[in-house]
C-alpha cells in the first residue's frame, strides 16, 4: 500500500488530533503518501482532501477537535453514495482508508470494504460507546471537563443548599454519565441502560440524606434518558421540597485540549491502524482492551456487546449517604 487516507467523522472528540498525528507520521515514516479527507464522508465524496505531510501535523497534538474536520453525511446510507465514495477514493489514489469516529462511522466503514476499499477504524467519540474497545478517544477529556463543571455547580448548591440536576452527554448510553456521576460523588446518576422512577428512586433518596443532614444534592443525568431534566427537576421540587435548578452541559464536553490519556490512547492506536494496513490487514477496528492495543474484524465488532457497569451505578447511590 503507497498511498493512505485519514478521515475524521461524526462527533468530534479531544485527542483526535493526536491519532491523525501518529497516524500520519508512521505512514510517512514508512515511506507512504498521506491523503487527509476534510469533513468525513462528505469531503470523501467531494474529493475534498489536503495533502499531509509531517509538518501539516506539527502542533496539533494539544488542540481540541480535528483539524480534518468532521461532520455527518446523508448521502453514505444510500447505495449509489457509497460506491460513488468507492470510485472517488481510487480516482484520488487512496489504497487504503483509516476512519476516526463512532459506531455509525463505523458502519459505513464496513459498506466501503463492502465495496473493496480497504479500511481501518479507531475509536473516537466521547461516548464511549463501542462494542470492542474499553475506551474510546474523547471520553476522558469529556469527563473531566463535565466534573470541573460539576465541582463549580456543587458550590453554588451548596451554598443556596439546593438540587442540581446536570445533563451530560451520551446519546443512548450512560458511560460518561456514570463515571462522571461517580467521580463528583453525585447522590444518583441516572442511565438509559437502568429504569427508574424520580419519585421513587430519586426522590426518596434525595428525603434520606435530607434527614440525614444534607443540605445540597448533585443528580448526573445521561441525555440519552427517556425523561428531560426539567421533568425531573419539578418532580424533586414537588415531592422533596428542595428547590433545583438544571445545567445541560451540552457541547462544552466536547471541546477543550485533550488529556494526557487521550493523547496516549490516540497515539497508540494511530500508529497500530497504519500497522494493520502495511501489514493487508483490513476491514478492522482497533481497540484498547486491558490496556493492549488489539484489533478486531469490523463486523465483529459492532456485532460485540457492552454494558455499563451496574456495581458501579449502585455504588454511587450506596456511597452517597
Ligand atoms: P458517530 O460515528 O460518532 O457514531 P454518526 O452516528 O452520526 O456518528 O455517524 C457518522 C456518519 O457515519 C453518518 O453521518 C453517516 O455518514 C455514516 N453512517 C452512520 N451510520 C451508517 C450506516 N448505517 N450506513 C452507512 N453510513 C453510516
Ligand atoms: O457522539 C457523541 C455525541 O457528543 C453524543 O454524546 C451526542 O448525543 C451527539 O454527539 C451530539 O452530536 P451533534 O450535536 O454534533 O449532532
Amino acid at each position: 500500500m503507497k498511498t493512505i487516507g485519514i478521515l475524521t467523522s461524526g462527533g468530534d472528540a479531544p485527542g483526535m488530533n493526536s491519532a491523525i498525528r501518529s497516524a500520519a507520521r508512521t505512514a510517512i515514516n514508512n515511506g507512504m503518501r498521506v491523503i487527509g479527507i476534510n469533513r468525513g464522508y462528505n469531503g470523501l465524496l467531494k474529493g475534498d482532501v489536503v495533502e499531509i505531510n509531517s509538518n501539516f501535523v506539527s502542533d496539533i497534538i494539544q488542540k481540541g477537535g480535528t483539524v480534518l474536520y468532521t461532520a455527518r453525511c446523508k448521502e453514505f446510507f444510500q447505495p449509489e453514495g457509497i460506491k460513488k465514495a468507492v470510485e472517488k477514493a481510487k480516482e484520488i489514489g487512496i489504497e487504503g482508508l483509516i476512519v476516526i469516529g463512532g459506531d455509525g462511522s463505523f458502519n459505513g466503514a464496513i459498506k466501503l470494504c463492502n465495496e473493496g476499499l480497504p479500511t481501518v477504524g479507531i475509536p473516537g467519540t466521547i461516548d464511549n460507546d463501542i462494542k470492542c474497545t474499553d475506551y474510546t478517544i474523547g471520553f476522558d477529556t469529556a469527563c473531566n471537563i463535565a466534573v470541573e463543571a460539576i465541582d463549580r455547580l456543587r458550590d453554588t448548591a451548596r451554598s443556596h443548599e439546593k438540587c442540581s440536576i446536570i445533563e451530560v452527554m451520551g446519546r443512548e448510553a450512560g458511560f460518561l454519565a456514570l463515571d462522571v456521576g461517580l467521580a463528583v460523588g453525585a447522590a444518583d446518576v441516572l442511565v438509559p441502560e437502568m429504569k427508574f422512577d424520580v419519585e421513587k428512586d430519586v426522590c426518596e433518596n434525595i428525603i434520606a440524606r435530607k434527614k440525614q443532614g444534607k443540605t445540597h444534592h448533585i443528580i448526573v443525568v445521561s441525555e440519552g434518558c427517556n425523561i428531560d431534566v426539567k421533568t425531573i427537576a419539578d418532580i424533586i421540587e414537588k415531592k422533596t421540597g428542595i428547590e433545583s435548578r438544571i445545567t445541560v452541559l451540552g457541547h462544552i464536553q466536547r471541546g477543550g485540549s485533550p488529556t494526557m490519556l487521550d493523547r496516549v490512547y490516540a497515539a497508540k492506536m494511530g500508529h497500530y491502524a497504519v500497522e494493520l494496513l502495511m501489514n493487508g490487514k483490513c476491514n478492522r477496528v482497533v481497540a484498547i482492551q486491558r490496556d493492549k492495543v488489539v484489533d478486531f474484524d469490523i463486523k465483529e465488532a459492532l456485532s460485540m456487546k457492552k454494558t455499563i457497569d451496574f456495581d458501579a451505578l449502585k455504588l454511587c447511590k450506596s456511597i452517597s449517604k
